[in-house]
């Protein structure tokens, strides 16, 4: 047997071993860049083999949250593709404004960034107000971080950039206090923020979302999880609510691509079809017409 086979074979026992014993299942999740991750932590922590890799995540839980926190990958940023918050401001805002109440779905929030930039949107829009924000992340050491709001004061610069560059109608130094090294953002902005622990795999539909955020989390997962989570989304959704993914991500080649219109030009914003809705609608056209005749 070649050397890449045995591999294969140890990467799925330790994920088959990482789930039974901590109940987290990463076996649909995209095989390439979990073995980059298990690789480069082979080679951080001395260890020898894979095999050896899943001894240890058995008997050592603080090695296992190192390694969720390699296969979790919590990289991200205040208004990350600004393009994409200024498409959010101008496309799908106007369509918001005359909702008696917004609720908005953060999936894999990672360490609540993109939440404040979304809170500081519609603070400045003069929406917050009758909004709820569900943040949401599998991995709870960076809910905690989300939750608390702290970030180090020398990521501000490339946050006020993006901030400028999303539109933003105001100064960013006013959404936060520094205090040393890091910046605390404006407890205002959490008011209606609930941080819940929700895992895209395992977990079901969350409430009736106008607005869904899951961003930078799909390109993770294989093709059979990522229809999984689109039916997930389309659940949560309510009537032509909305699904905003990351720059790499598209529901196009997925079971669910007719469910979902792309509405915004250059940027991953799709408004859910409602087939049922869309019928009636010609349904309701065709009888017009017939009676007009
Ligand atoms: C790269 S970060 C993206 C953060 C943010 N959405 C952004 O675009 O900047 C990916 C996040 O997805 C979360 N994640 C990965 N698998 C998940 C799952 N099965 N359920 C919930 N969150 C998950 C990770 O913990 C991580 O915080």
């Amino acid at each position: 047997m070649k050397k890449g086979e045995n591999e294969k074979i140890e990467i799925e026992l330790l994920l088959q071993a990482i789930l039974l014993k901590y109940g987290y299942d990463f076996r649909t999740y995209a095989k390439s860049s979990l073995k980059r991750r298990i690789m480069r932590r082979l080679s951080l922590s001395g260890i020898k083999t894979i095999s050896e890799m899943q001894h240890r995540v058995l008997n050592d839980v603080n090695f296992f949250e190192t390694l969720l926190l390699d296969f979790s990958i919590n990289v991200t940023q205040m208004f990350r593709d600004p393009f994409f918050y200024k498409a959010l401001r101008e496309d799908i805002v106007p369509a918001l404004r005359n909702q008696p109440a917004i609720k908005v779905w953060h999936a894999g929030c990672a360490t609540g960034e993109e939440v404040y930039s979304m809170a500081i949107l519609l603070k400045e829009e003069g929406l917050y107000n009758k909004s709820r924000i569900y943040a949401t992340d599998f991995n709870e050491k960076v809910l905690k971080i989300s939750k608390e709001g702290i970030y180090p004061i020398d990521r501000i610069k490339d946050y006020t950039r993006n901030y400028i560059q999303s539109g933003g109608r105001s100064s960013f130094a006013d959404y936060y206090r520094a205090r040393y090294d890091f910046v605390k953002m404006d407890s205002s902005l959490r008011k209606n923020v609930v941080f819940a622990d929700h895992n895209l795999v395992t977990d079901s539909v969350f409430g009736e979302m106008d607005l869904i955020v899951c961003r930078n989390v799909l390109i993770y997962f294989n093709r059979e999880l990522q229809n999984r989570v689109f039916k997930l989304f389309f659940d949560s959704l309510s009537d032509e609510g909305f699904l905003c993914l990351g720059s790499k991500e598209t529901v196009k080649y997925s079971d669910l691509s007719d469910d979902f219109k792309a509405i915004a030009k250059g940027q991953r914003i799709y408004r859910k079809e409602n087939h049922q809705t869309s019928k009636a609608r010609i349904r309701d056209k065709k009888t017009q017409v017939k009676d007009e005749v």
